[in-house]
Order: C-alpha cells, then structure tokens, then sequence
C-alpha cells in the first residue's frame, strides 16, 4: 500500500483506493452507461468520437494494429473498426469486465476477427513493446489513478512512428458557456444519472472528476513527460472536451 493521495472526484482519497471507487462507478453504470451518455451530451459525444476517429485516420491499405484503452463498451472501437480496412484490428482493453461484457454483446458477430478483449490496467498493460501503430483513449485517463504510468505505457507499446490520441473532457474557459457548463453538470446530471441508473453519486463522482483533471496545456506536458513528441490538443464544443495527439518518434 502507498500513503500517496489522489483525488477521486473532490475527495482526498489513498492512491491505492481510488481504482476500487472507480470501478464501482463502472459496475453500477454499465448497463446503461451508453444510453446515459447519449442524454447528458445531447448526442455530442458521438461527434467528439467521430472528430477522435477523423484525427486518426484508419488506413485502407495495409495491416493497423490499434489499441483502445478504457474502451468500455467499445464504442471507440466500433467507430475505429467502420472507417479503417478490412486489415483494421482493434484491441479493446479495460479494466472492468461488465463494462467490456456489454462491448462484446454489442459488437456480437458484427466484427468477428477484427476486435478483441482484454481486462486488464491501463497502468500496467500485459501487452509486448511496440505492438501497436496507434493507442486511444477515450474519456478514461482521468480515472486511472497513476496517469503518468498509463502514458509511459502507452509510449512503450507503441511502435516507432506510432500515434497517441486522448480525447478528454476539460474545464470550460469561456465566459458564460462556464456558467450554464458548471450548473448543468452539478445540478441536471447527477438527478438525470439518478433517473436513468438509479445512482447519483455515480455521476457526481464523473462530474467532479471532470473539475479536478489538469488543464490541457498542463495535461499536454504530462504526454511529452512520457517520451511523446510534436504534442498538440484541439479544443472542441467551446473546450468542454480536448482532443490530445502525441507522437512516439
Ligand atoms: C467514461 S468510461 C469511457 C468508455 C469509452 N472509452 C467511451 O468513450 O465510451 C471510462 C472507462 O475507463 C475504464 N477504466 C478506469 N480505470 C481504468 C484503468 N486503470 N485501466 C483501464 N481502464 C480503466 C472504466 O472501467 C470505464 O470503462
């Protein structure tokens, strides 16, 4: 056990505990994880993955090994698997089997061969060196406690010549559009989490979390601290989610 501390939404929590707390948010969400997705963003999380896969550019002509980190229930990898060749193959990790349970019932036999599953930490990926062209990961590094750890894994299995992308939400900056942000996600999500999944703190939880990851400069520096170069993020939606892109040259 470590003494170190890190936060798990505005709570002070043992490094070694927030994993356990953010698996029970996944377990108690899974189910209904898609579904909730699709009412808190209006539908905009689905344009913000599209914006994901257009940023990475699947090739058509040749093998693409692809690992989606924190894939959940594999809408990433779907979406990676539509626009990349029939030489495409996605690897979808997460650390949550029910997460990943709903990911393989939803992607049924629809792209047997192309995709497959792993539950394991996105710390610690039981994955060989430079397996991989490219690694995403989508609304997920800030739930993993050691995010240094996950970038210096994503670097390590990545190949030479190999993509990085993070799509992440931040903090909004722009006058008003903060205002009307921060009193939907304090006060519409939570009630609307409770609705639909019948667990509140479970998106209080998510939105918090959302207030206490590093702003994207600071976050852009934390990818290069990994070993990634010609690092870069795009603000999308007024800056309510960034899209970050690094390089293993
Ligand atoms: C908000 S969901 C994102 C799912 C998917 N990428 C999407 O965009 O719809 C976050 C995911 O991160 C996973 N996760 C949390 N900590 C993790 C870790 N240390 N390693 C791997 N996955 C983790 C959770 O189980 C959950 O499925």
């Amino acid at each position: 056990m470590s003494d170190e501390k890190t936060h798990f939404g505005f709570r002070s929590v043992p490094l070694d505990d927030k994993q356990r707390k953010v698996n029970e948010v996944f377990h108690s969400v899974a189910g209904r994880y898609d579904l909730m997705n699709d009412l808190m963003s209006a539908g905009l999380h689905r344009l913000w993955k599209s914006s994901l896969v257009t940023s990475l550019r699947p090739p058509h002509d040749r093998p693409f090994r692809h690992l989606d980190v924190a894939g959940g229930t594999g809408d990433v990898a779907f979406r990676i698997l539509d626009a990349g060749g029939a030489q495409t193959h996605v690897t979808i990790l997460d650390i949550n089997g029910e997460m990943l349970k709903v990911g393989q019932e939803r992607a049924a036999e629809r792209y047997s061969g192309r995709i497959d599953f792993i539950e394991a930490n996105a710390e610690e990926l039981p994955l060989g060196a430079k397996t991989f062209d490219a690694y995403t990961i989508a609304f997920g590094i800030r739930n993993v406690p050691r995010i240094d750890a996950a970038l210096r894994e994503a670097h390590r299995v990545l190949r030479p010549g190999g993509r990085f992308l993070c799509l992440e939400f931040s903090k909004v900056d722009v006058p008003l559009l903060d205002r009307i942000y921060d009193v939907y996600s304090f006060n519409v999500i939570p009630k609307l989490g409770q609705m639909v999944t019948g667990d509140s703190e479970s998106y209080q939880y998510l939105v918090e979390s959302i207030r206490r990851f590093p702003p994207p400069a600071a976050f852009a520096r934390m990818i290069e601290e990994a070993g990634f170069l010609r690092v870069t993020h795009r603000p999308l939606t007024g800056g309510i989610v960034n899209i970050h892109s690094g390089w293993k040259i």
